[in-house]
């Protein structure tokens, strides 16, 4: 039975453990060839306020290949660049597509379109949160590693939407993550406290100021841009703050032998990663992209009700 259809996707602490597990093996099924999931003349919608590659993209290409179609919803098109409430709006698109993916600022109005569409809404990048990235990250892991349980990730940078959303992944699949940040960066209270919750005694959630001792015996590295979407004209004053924080060859070499690296770009080479390590053995990244489409197929699959 699968329990996710016609829910909505908002936030990692969505799913539970065994949820999260069962996408992961559908992904990894689909991508194997070895299903097969049909969402024939279902729709699903695009509501982007910010600019996007992967996501839009790979939700295209992905719901495409289940046999249905996509409409990319150019906010600036709809009466919502106008002021047309919310809660109107959402209403509205729910009688015309089965599933929304939107990416926005504020985490608020996406739970807005939650509540008053009763299709399911994805969350494709908030402020708060990025889970669809985070799918694709632990199947990556778990392609590298064969298992997630036990396994340690160092998080390097802003306690930011990614660092939200992979510290819920990693504790509901039970590996340890370290997020080092600079101090006026950690992440969010709220998800810091939710996150050790989901961990339970399984595995960490430690917070630091230290780059090494995050990166010390990690499996797998990870950063993302200093200044996300929204924080540009801050992006200047934070490279000399957030510069300790770089993953370069010196703090992979702290880390396991074996150690994998992500990322979930768009990156700038030489501020958060060096452009050696992006393009060395130890990278994952283009999988890493790559997946973003298995993965979200996985979840409009289930979501859709097509498994
Ligand atoms: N990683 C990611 O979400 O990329 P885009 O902003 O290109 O969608
Ligand atoms: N933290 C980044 C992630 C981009 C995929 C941002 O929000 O811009």
């Amino acid at each position: 039975m699968n329990s996710l259809a016609g829910r909505d996707f908002l936030s990692m602490g969505d799913l539970t453990s065994q949820e999260l597990s069962h996408l992961l093996a559908i992904a990894a099924q689909l991508k194997a060839g070895d299903l097969s999931a049909d969402c024939p003349r279902q729709v699903l919608g695009l509501l982007f306020r910010k600019a996007s590659t992967r996501t839009r993209v790979s939700f295209s290409v992905a719901m495409v290949q289940l046999g249905g179609q996509v409409l990319d919803l150019n906010v600036q098109l709809t009466q919502v660049s106008r002021g047309e409430p919310i809660r109107d709006t959402a209403r509205v698109l729910a009688r015309y597509v089965d599933a929304l993916a939107i990416r926005t600022y504020d985490q608020q109005e996406l739970a807005e379109f939650a509540h008053h569409a009763d299709i399911p809404i994805i969350n494709a990048l908030t402020d708060w949160e990025h889970p669809c990235q985070v799918l694709a990250d632990l199947l990556t892991v778990q392609e590298a590693f064969g298992s997630l349980a036990g396994l340690t990730m160092a998080y390097l940078g802003d306690g930011n939407n990614m660092a939200h959303s992979l510290m819920l992944g990693c504790a509901l699949m039970g590996m340890n993550i370290r997020v080092a940040t600079p101090p006026d960066y950690v992440p969010h209270g709220e998800i810091v406290k939710q996150a050790r919750e989901l961990a339970g005694d399984r595995c960490e959630v430690m917070l630091t100021g230290d780059p090494q001792e995050a990166a010390a015996g990690a499996q797998v590295f990870y950063t993302d841009v200093w200044a996300s979407m929204g924080q540009e004209d801050s992006a200047q004053d934070r490279i000399p703050i957030f510069a300790p924080y770089q993953i370069n060859n010196d703090l992979l070499a702290m880390g396991d032998r074996e150690a994998i690296v992500l990322h979930c770009l768009p990156a700038h080479r030489g501020e958060e990663i060096t452009d050696g390590v992006m393009e060395g053995p130890q990278s994952r990244i283009w999988d890493q992209a790559e997946n973003r489409m298995h993965a979200q197929k996985a979840l409009l699959a289930c979501l859709l009700g097509a498994i």
